[in-house]
């Protein structure tokens, strides 16, 4: 076990979720520590998105339960679990725009932590900073490219200082090199701000140096969990996922 040592944050107990017959979730169980950059990967429909919908109470779990920093939060309302610290990105950015760069991440944090509005508007100026957008604060959110806007939604999620941070597909349509910016900004993040972050991500190369450890969901259940290279290499997931993208990627490279 790759352990901070920092204590269990997020804590989900055989969750499950049915949308109509359907599962979306089957008993998932998943510890992540305090200060650990958990990826969740799998196919596409295994449930990630979802488990993140449960965590943050956009969904409520057919059965199980979730814990934040030991307090069940079970089926609490989105916006009560949000004040608890409970942060995401969206798979697909929409930031306001036709607001300026600086107002959606200054609006990002106006229902969170409470923080005096010359606190929000200095902590909104760093976040801009470390990922570097302060140059763009004044310019319209509709202008941006992709990576500026997934930037900017990541600035936004941060805004509200959350314990930890959801994160949805940040990698994909990003280039090499924007992938290795990217890896490095997640990085310093959790130095800077002991975030505990919560990843789904697609681009297995980013997971394998990002990591600290990997939850992997096929049909709604976790079929895999460790290390990443353990994960990598493990046969299930080699066959449910991995397997396949393997083929794909040197089949179009
Ligand atoms: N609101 C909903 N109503 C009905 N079915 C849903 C709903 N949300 C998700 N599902 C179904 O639940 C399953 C899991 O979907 P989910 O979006 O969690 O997958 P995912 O792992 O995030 O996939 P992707 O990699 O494509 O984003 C899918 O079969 C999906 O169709
Ligand atoms: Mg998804």
């Amino acid at each position: 076990m790759v352990g901070t040592g920092l204590g269990v944050l997020v804590k989900c107990v055989e969750v499950t979720k049915y949308f109509g017959g359907l599962p979306a979730l089957k008993n998932v169980t998943m510890d992540v520590e305090q200060g650990e950059i958990r990826a969740v990967i799998g196919p596409n429909g295994a449930g990630k998105t979802t488990l993140f919908n449960v965590i943050n109470g956009v969904y409520r779990p057919s059965s199980g339960k979730v814990f934040l920093d030991g307090v069940d939060i079970t089926g609490k309302p989105p916006h009560r679990i949000f004040k608890l610290g409970v942060g995401r990105t969206l798979q697909i950015p929409r930031p306001f725009k036709e607001l300026t760069v600086w107002d959606n991440v200054f609006a990002g944090g106006l229902f969170g932590e409470s923080m005096s509005r010359q606190e929000l508007m200095n902590h909104a100026t760093s976040l801009l900073e470390k990922v570097g957008l302060l140059s763009k604060a004044s310019v319209k959110a509709g202008v941006l490219n992709l990576q500026e806007r997934k930037k900017v939604e990541l600035a936004r999620a941060l805004a509200s200082k959350p314990k930890v941070l959801m994160v949805d597909e940040y990698m994909s349509g990003l280039n090499p090199a924007e992938i290795e910016e990217a890896i490095n900004l997640f990085k310093s993040l959790r130095k800077e701000y002991g975030l505990t972050i919560i990843w789904v991500e697609h681009v297995i190369s980013a997971v394998a140096s990002l990591a600290d450890r990997v939850s992997v969901l096929n049909q709604g259940a976790k079929i895999a969990e460790g290390r990443p290279q353990e994960v990598i290499e493990d046969q299930a997931v080699v066959e449910a996922y991995l397997g396949e993208r393997v083929v794909h990627s040197s089949e179009s490279g």
